[in-house]
């Protein structure tokens, strides 16, 4: 069952990564209660690291970390410690910040010369840790996506290969524009979320979020449209800025 999306709406970007904040940690905690553990998709780019500074500073002391297992919607073609890496600004910004075993953190082995040698030790990491067969897709608890301006989430960008990908876990996917080869989690395993979450922040997001939103284009034109969990939550939380071309912005 393709649940509705929902849209959060908040003022200011503090508003926003205080609401996802909240959200996260509800579901870190019924995860753990119910399962156990708790399982996390971590997005890169520069919006959420306002949502993991907060979280780092607020429930640093508060959460079962032992418990919590992070993992990266995707990365780019660098080394754990170069400026771009998703990684890096993560470990910076949060999982430095907090007592979350090192054992529990799966970041992609980007550093790997050949992006395809990465991508397939990942999707190796993610098969044996969530204990999969042949054709199944692992179930994160919560996924957090970003919006970039031309409609692309993770690394899955407008016209590139990775957006075909039915049955791979995770693919090297070469991005013209960016004249780069990114690694990213498929479509497949955003659509197996319980609750994916995009973080939509800035008035430089106002135009693509309408047309995403509210927009008539295919959606084949904006990937984040493709991302439609199967049986899972879909919220968008979005700041007054990036919401400010939204019909319904009154
Ligand atoms: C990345 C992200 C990417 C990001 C968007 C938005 O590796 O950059 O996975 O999908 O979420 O490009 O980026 P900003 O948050 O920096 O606007």
């Amino acid at each position: 069952m393709i649940a509705e999306r929902e849209l959060r709406r908040l003022g200011t970007p503090q508003d926003l990564f205080q609401a996802a904040a909240d959200e996260v940690i509800r579901a870190a905690n019924e995860a753990v209660r119910q399962g156990g553990r708790f399982t996390i998709a971590l997005s890169g780019g520069s919006t959420p690291r306002g949502l993991y500074t907060l979280i780092a500073a607020n429930a640093a002391g508060t959460l079962p970390w032992d418990k919590m297992f992070f993992f990266f919607g995707d990365e780019r073609h660098v080394p754990p410690n170069h400026p771009d890496s998703n990684f890096r600004m993560a470990d910076q910004a949060f999982l430095s910040k907090v007592p979350v075993p090192g054992s529990n953190i799966f970041r992609i082995p980007a550093e790997v010369p050949d992006a395809a040698v990465a991508a397939d030790a990942y999707e190796k990491t993610l098969r044996e840790f969530f204990s999969l067969k042949p054709g199944e897709f692992p179930r994160f608890d919560v996924i957090l996506l970003g919006l970039g301006a031309d409609g692309h989430t993770a690394s899955l960008f407008p016209g590139t290969a990775a957006l075909q990908e039915k049955s791979r876990l995770v693919v090297a996917n070469w991005v013209e524009k960016l004249k780069s080869t990114r690694i990213t989690l498929t479509l497949p395993v955003l659509n197996g979320g319980r609750m994916v979450v995009f973080l939509v922040s800035g008035s430089a997001k106002a135009a693509i979020l309408h047309e995403v939103l509210e927009g008539k284009g295919p959606d084949e034109k904006y990937p984040c449209r493709m991302v439609k969990p199967t049986d899972g939550r879909l919220i968008w939380f979005v700041d007054r800025a990036a919401a400010s071309e939204l019909a319904s912005a009154a």
